[in-house]
C-alpha cells in the first residue's frame, strides 16, 4: 500500500508537495482551510483572519523563468515580473496540468499534528482536521509536509511605543493593507523597510498629501532591472558568479556590488545607507522609491519611537503632526499552532531545522516544515526541491545524519550567518544555488557540469554562465524531464515575448537580441548588475571573437 502524506496548506508549496508526493509513488492528502488555492497568492478583498494577506499592486520580485516551478514553464506571454493575479493563475495552470486538484480537501483546516504512541518504530503521525460543518476527524499519516505559510501573524510593536493608545489616527498592520484609496491627500507614516514596507509607501505617496518612510535602518536598494532592462534575478543567480562569489573576498564583492548600486542611486545622498553590507543583509526591490523621494512625495525618517495626540516622534526626536494613519510593515511572527512546540526543541526555537527543512529531534524523520528560510532567491523553486528532498527521506532512499550531527551542522549554519550580519532576520537565511546544489545531491539531480561540458557544450555553456533556472535540475536524475533541455535552450526566448508587442525592424549585421556570447559577459560581470574588475566586458567579447 502506499504511503500517505499529509499535506498541510494548498498554497504554492502545498502544491509543489503535492505533485513531488504522486511523483514518488506517495499517497498526499493535502487540507487546505480555505476554499481555493493559491494561499499567499490568492488576493481577497477583506484580509482573512489566520490566512496571509497581499495588497491590490503587488507584483512578484523574482522574475518568471527563475521562480516557476522546475517542469512547468510559466506560458511564454506572461510578462517576467507577473502580478499577484498572474501568479495565481501560473498557480491554477499548474494544478490543473499535473491533476492536483484531487487531492486537496478544501475548507478544512488541521488543528493537530502530534505523534503516534508507536512513532518510534512507525514513524506515524495523527493528524486532526475539522470540516467545513465543524466536524473534527483523526486520520494516520506515515509523514507530513508543513505547507502553511509564515505570513499569516503580523508582528505589530505597539507596546513598544508609547502614547498610541491616545492616538487619534488609525494604526494597522501591511497584513490589513489593501490599496491607497482611503489614504488619498492624507498624510501617513509607512513604518518598516521591507519590500512590504518600500512598495506600500511609494503607492501612497502618488496620492497622499505627504508620505513618510520610517525605518530602524537604511537598506540596499536594488531595481527589478538589470543592465539592459534584463531581470536581475536572471543575470545575478548563475552558477558562474557563484563560483566567484566563492574565490572571491566577500568584502571585496560587496564593496563592488554598493559601488555599482550607489552608482545608481547615491544611498548617502538619498539617505538609504545601511548599517550592514550589502552581502550580509536584506535586500530592498524597488524601483519606484527614488523618484518619489526624488519628487518629494516621500521622505525618510527614522525609526518610530512615540505617538503624540494626533502625531508621532522619531528617534532623532522630530515630531510630524496631524498624521492621519500609522501603517507597520514590520513583518511577521511564525508559529505552527497544530504543531507541538516542543517540536522545535533547541536554543533558536522554530529556526532549529536541520538544513532549513527537518526538525533535528524526531526518532524518525518524518517531519518538514517547507519554506521557513530566506533567501535572494526565488522561494518556490526551493519549496519544490525541499519536497524532492524530503520524500527521499520519508522513504528511506536518502538518510540524515544522527541528531547530535543534525544540532552540530545546525549550529555551524547559525554562526555563519551571525558571523555575515548583525540582523537577526537574516539567521533564516540560505545562500541560494548552495542550498538547492545541496539538495540536488540528496536526490541524484545535480548536474554534472564537467559531462555536460563533454557531451552537450552548448547546453553546458548556458548551466554554468546562464541563469540557474530551476529546469537544471530536471535534466537528470529521479523526476528527469525530458523538456528540460529544451526550457533552458529557450528561456531567454520567454524572456523576450512579452515584450514582443511591437515589431522593430531588424538591423542587418547586429547579433540577435540574446546570443550566448551576452550570457557569458553577463555571467562574468553581473553580480546583481554591477562590473567585477577583472571580469571586464570588452575583455570577455574580445576572448570570444
Ligand atoms: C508581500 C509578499 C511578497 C512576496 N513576494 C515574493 C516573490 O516575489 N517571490 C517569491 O519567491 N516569494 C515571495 N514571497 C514569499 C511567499 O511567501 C512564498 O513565495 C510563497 O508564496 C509561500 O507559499 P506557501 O504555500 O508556503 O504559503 P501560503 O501561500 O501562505 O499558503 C499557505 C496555505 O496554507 C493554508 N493553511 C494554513 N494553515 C492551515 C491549517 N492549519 N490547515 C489547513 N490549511 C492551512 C492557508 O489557507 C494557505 O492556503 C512574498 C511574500 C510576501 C508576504
Ligand atoms: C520578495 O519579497 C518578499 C516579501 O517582502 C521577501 O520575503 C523576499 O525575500 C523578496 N525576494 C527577494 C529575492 O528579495
Ligand atoms: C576594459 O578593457 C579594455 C581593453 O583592455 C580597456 O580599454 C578598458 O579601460 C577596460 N575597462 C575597465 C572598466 O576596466
Amino acid at each position: 500500500m502506499a504511503r500517505r502524506v499529509a499535506v498541510v496548506g494548498a498554497g504554492s508549496s502545498g502544491l509543489a508537495c503535492i505533485k513531488v508526493c504522486v511523483d514518488e509513488g506517495l499517497e498526499p492528502v493535502c487540507f487546505e482551510s480555505s476554499h481555493d488555492i493559491g494561499g499567499l497568492w490568492r488576493f481577497k478583498e477583506s484580509p482573512e483572519p489566520e490566512r496571509a494577506n497581499i495588497y491590490r499592486s503587488l507584483v512578484v520580485n523574482t522574475s518568471k523563468e527563475m521562480m516557476c516551478f522546475s517542469d512547468f514553464p510559466a506560458p511564454a506571454d506572461y510578462p517576467n515580473y507577473m502580478h499577484n493575479s498572474q501568479l495565481l493563475q501560473y498557480f491554477r495552470l499548474y494544478a490543473e496540468h499535473f491533476d492536483l486538484l484531487r487531492y486537496i480537501n478544501f475548507q478544512t483546516t488541521v488543528k493537530a499534528v502530534t505523534q503516534r504512541p508507536d512513532f518510534s518504530v512507525s514513524g506515524q503521525w495523527n493528524v486532526v482536521t475539522i470540516n467545513r460543518d465543524g466536524e473534527e476527524e483523526s486520520h494516520v499519516f506515515d509523514a507530513v509536509l508543513v505547507c502553511s505559510g509564515h505570513f499569516v501573524h503580523p508582528a505589530l510593536p505597539l507596546s513598544h511605543l508609547p502614547g498610541h493608545e491616545t492616538f487619534s489616527g488609525k494604526c494597522f498592520h501591511s497584513w490589513e493593507y489593501k490599496d491607497a484609496d482611503a489614504l488619498r491627500g492624507k498624510r501617513v507614516v509607512v513604518v518598516g523597510i521591507g519590500n512590504s514596507g518600500g512598495d506600500i509607501a511609494v503607492e501612497i505617496s502618488r496620492s497622499a498629501e505627504k508620505t513618510f518612510l520610517s525605518m530602524r535602518d537604511g537598506a540596499w536598494l536594488i531595481s527589478r532591472m538589470s543592465i539592459q532592462g534584463l531581470p536581475l534575478d536572471m543575470s545575478s543567480i548563475t552558477r558562474f558568479n557563484n563560483i566567484l562569489m566563492h574565490l572571491l573576498p566577500r568584502n571585496l564583492v560587496s564593496w563592488a556590488i554598493e559601488g555599482s548600486l550607489n552608482q545608481k542611486w547615491d544611498h548617502r545622498l538619498y539617505g538609504l545607507q545601511p548599517r550592514h553590507r550589502v552581502l550580509g543583509g536584506r535586500i530592498l526591490i524597488n524601483d519606484e522609491l527614488p523618484g518619489q523621494l526624488l519628487k518629494g512625495a516621500l521622505a525618510l525618517r527614522p525609526n518610530l519611537r512615540a505617538f503624540k495626540d494626533s502625531g508621532v516622534v522619531f528617534e532623532d526626536g522630530t515630531v510630524e503632526d496631524n498624521i492621519d494613519a500609522v501603517i507597520f510593515c514590520t513583518g511577521y511572527i511564525e508559529s505552527f499552532p497544530f504543531l507541538r512546540p516542543d517540536l522545535f526543541a533547541g536554543k533558536h526555537r522554530e529556526l532549529t531545522l536541520y538544513k532549513r527543512l527537518f526538525p533535528p529531534s524526531l526518532s524518525q524523520s518524518t517531519l518538514a516544515i517547507m519554506g521557513l528560510f530566506q533567501t535572494k532567491g526565488p522561494i518556490m523553486p526551493v519549496v519544490e526541491m525541499q519536497a524532492r528532498w524530503a520524500v527521499k527521506v520519508f522513504t528511506g532512499l536518502s538518510c540524515l545524519p544522527s541528531e547530535k550531527q543534525m544540532q552540530e551542522v545546525i549550529e555551524s549554519d547559525m554562526k555563519r550567518n551571525m558571523k555575515r550580519s548583525d540582523i537577526i532576520v537574516t539567521l533564516l537565511s540560505v545562500d541560494y544555488i548552495p542550498y538547492l546544489d545541496f539538495m540536488a545531491k540528496e536526490v541524484g539531480v545535480q548536474p554534472n557540469l564537467l559531462r555536460l561540458l563533454l557531451t552537450d557544450p552548448v547546453l553546458w555553456v548556458k548551466v554554468l554562465f546562464g541563469p540557474c533556472t530551476p529546469y537544471q535540475y530536471r535534466l537528470t536524475g529521479p523526476g528527469r524531464w525530458a523538456g528540460a533541455r529544451q526550457a533552458i535552450l529557450s528561456q531567454w526566448d520567454r524572456v523576450a515575448q512579452p515584450l514582443r508587442t511591437r515589431a522593430v525592424p531588424e538591423p542587418e549585421s547586429r547579433p540577435s537580441f540574446f546570443p550566448s556570447s551576452y550570457l557569458l559577459i553577463f555571467g562574468g560581470t553581473a553580480i546583481f548588475g554591477c562590473k567585477l574588475g577583472p571580469f571586464n566586458a570588452s575583455v570577455c567579447r574580445r576572448r570570444l571573437n
